[in-house]
């Protein structure tokens, strides 16, 4: 006697229902234990009091800096845009030390070769403290 391996649709929605079930709770579980900001995807954090207005902190290990002007942080990527050296603060503004390329502080291209501005990186600012995210601002 052979046993009839008979699964209704009710059934079988039943069990497609269950993994789904399964597999949100698990994820679930995982989202709780690691959540978004849990540094994975964090470049600095840095005290909000200690970019002063007008000013620069250079993170030479990260090549950002971290700039205030008019009241607005700019997280500031230091790699040239032409063939990736790192530049450096000039005065008021950021000099390649490779081919000569000369940015603003704002990132814009004031003389080549490189044609395209400096990247920025997200921030946000939450109870006095900056975090510069990986993500290039478009
Ligand atoms: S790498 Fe900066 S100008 Fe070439």
């Amino acid at each position: 006697m052979t046993k009839k391996n008979n699964l209704s649709r009710r059934g079988f929605l039943g069990r497609i229902a269950g993994i789904a079930a399964s597999v949100f709770s698990f994820w679930f579980i995982y989202r709780f234990l690691t959540p978004e900001d849990s540094g994975g995807d964090i470049l600095i954090q840095a005290s909000e009091a200690d970019i002063p207005e007008g000013g620069a902190v250079i993170f030479p290990d990260k090549h950002i800096a971290l700039m205030r002007m008019d009241g607005a942080l700019t997280a500031m990527s230091l790699v040239c845009t032409h063939l990736g050296c790192t530049i450096a603060l000039d005065g008021d503004k950021f000099a390649c030390p490779c081919h000569g390329s000369i940015f603003a502080l704002d990132g814009t291209v004031i003389k080549g070769p490189a044609e395209r501005r400096l990247d920025t990186y997200r921030t946000e600012t939450k109870d006095g403290l900056i975090t510069v995210f990986k993500q290039v601002n478009a």
